[in-house]
């Protein structure tokens, strides 16, 4: 590796949280594959959110804290200074993700709430970024909404019944030039998602596309476009990209 490279590569390091310092516990989802996708398309993204100087960024599902806390390290000391606020469900990892901002000296107002629940009013349209990594993964329906670890991951019919209760709150809370970050599977039908949110009025494009061995995760940025029309030509090129 040449000088350039290595350090190109530690001021990305540096950018991010510290696996060290991420805090855990046996009922809280470690960060893996989806969240690092997740966290690797944020920095791509980040001189565009330095630009769009978000006043408001918000997480669903937090988990160990992982992406918020790297969100506040990467968007830290460039002259304004966000308020971070994150949600979860599972009271345990309300508590890790204080553990995890602490130790890397960031702040974020942290909520115990199914996805935002009685956050809506205070919030409305005045989230500039949102970041999700829901639980995802097809399973019945009936495993959906467990307490604990089983909620990170178990999203009921094709992945989707998180995510389908995440994206109206989402078109709720983002303000007029807020952007949301989503991790989706294949499975999820994420065409589906955007023709979802196309019909509230957004676009969308895929940032990321990432193939595990398990599975293959795409991080999609949705932002309000006020010339949104159906465009289903497009729609159904992306169908073909994505594989549904
Ligand atoms: C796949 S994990 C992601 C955790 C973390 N954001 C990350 O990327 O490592 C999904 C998270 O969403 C939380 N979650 C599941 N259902 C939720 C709901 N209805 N409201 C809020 N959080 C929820 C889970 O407890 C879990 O922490």
């Amino acid at each position: 590796m040449n000088e350039f490279v290595v350090e190109e590569f530690s001021k990305m390091l540096s950018r991010i949280a510290k696996i060290p310092l991420v805090s855990s516990h046996p009922e809280v989802y470690e960060p893996c594959d989806d969240s690092f996708a997740l966290v690797d398309a944020l920095l791509a993204d980040r001189t565009n959110m330095l630009q769009q100087k978000p006043s408001i960024c918000m997480e669903i599902g937090c988990g160990s804290g992982y992406v918020i806390t790297s969100l506040a390290v990467m968007l830290g000391d460039e002259g304004f200074v966000p308020y971070y606020i994150a949600t979860d469900i599972n009271p345990h990892a309300i508590r890790v993700t204080r553990e995890t901002m602490d130790a890397h000296g960031v702040y974020a107002e942290l909520v115990n709430t199914d996805i935002t629940s009685g956050l809506e009013k205070r919030l409305a349209r005045s989230v500039d970024v949102l970041v999700v990594n829901p639980p995802y993964v097809p399973t019945p329906e009936d495993e959906v909404g467990f307490e604990g670890i089983t909620s990170a991951w178990a999203g009921g019919e094709n992945g989707r019944s998180v995510i389908d209760k995440i994206l109206p709150a989402a078109n709720n809370l983002l303000s007029e030039k807020g952007w949301l970050y989503m991790v989706t599977l294949t499975a999820n039908k994420p065409s589906e998602i955007c023709l979802e949110m196309r019909k509230k009025g957004y676009a969308s494009r895929i940032i990321l596309q990432r193939s595990t061995e398990e599975e293959s995760l795409h991080i999609i940025k949705f932002w309000r476009d006020s010339d949104s029309h159906l465009e289903l030509k497009n729609l159904s090129y992306w169908s073909k990209l994505v594989g549904n």
